[in-house]
């Protein structure tokens, strides 16, 4: 029996290389993948991501920023049963967060729950890291609970912070990690792999923990 695809929306506020990524693993995946690109919505009407998405054909709608009490309408109306936040700048009301809960994921750029909170967007996430002198940086994907960057941390992979790094060198090799970790995580999440426990911790990620990190002893 083939299980149904999960229904996958993308928010995304940017550029959306992240959507990118995703959506060119779901097309790598092809019948196999365990979700369908079924929604991309954005706050700015400018983003390039609603660009990316129609050049997939995919239904890409803007929702201005005091339109978010709108948000849970227009997922029911696509039927959406997971949401992936790809560089989305707003907040998700509570409404959404709730109700989707261990369905909703995002990806920061940086080791949470350092270098993260309300503001940490963006080039200033990389200026602190730099600032602070940490030697580790790199891409953590987390659920998504009602506060900016807290929710239980699914997966974190390590990019080194070299000397010679600006926030611009630096942010584009996390970027490179981003677009590797981000669509597995979400792959593993629809496929039902990982789950968030009632207990608030996350099973199954074990897998998904970094290639460069030396093996979980048994
Ligand atoms: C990424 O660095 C992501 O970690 C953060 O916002 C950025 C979005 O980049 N949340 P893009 O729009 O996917 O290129």
């Amino acid at each position: 029996m083939t299980a149904t695809p999960a229904r996958l929306a993308v928010f995304a506020s940017g550029g959306g290389s992240n959507l990118q990524a995703i959506i060119d693993h779901l097309q790598t995946l092809g019948e196999h993948s365990p979700a369908v690109l079924a929604l991309v919505l954005s706050d700015r009407v400018s983003a390039a991501a609603l660009g990316r998405a129609r050049a997939a054909e995919v239904p890409a709608v803007w929702v201005a920023k005091d339109r978010g009490h709108e948000l849970g309408g227009i997922l029911e109306r696509h039927a959406i049963t997971h949401i992936a936040l790809a560089g989305y700048l707003r907040l998700v009301p509570t409404a959404v967060t709730s109700a989707f809960r261990g369905r909703i994921v995002n990806v920061h750029p940086a080791l949470l729950p350092a270098f993260g909170g309300p503001g940490m967007y963006g080039h200033r996430v990389h200026e602190a890291v730099l600032a602070r002198g940490a030697r580790v940086s790199g891409p953590t994907v987390h659920f998504v609970d009602a506060h900016f960057d807290e929710g239980p941390i699914i997966a974190q992979w390590p990019v080194p912070v070299l000397e010679t790094d600006s926030a611009a060198s630096l942010a584009a090799r996390v970027l490179i990690a981003e677009h590797a970790l981000f669509p597995r995580c979400i792959e593993a999440l629809c496929a039902g792999r990982i789950a968030l426990g009632a207990d608030g911790r996350v099973r199954g990620a074990d897998a998904l923990a970094s290639p460069h990190l030396p093996a979980i002893p048994l």
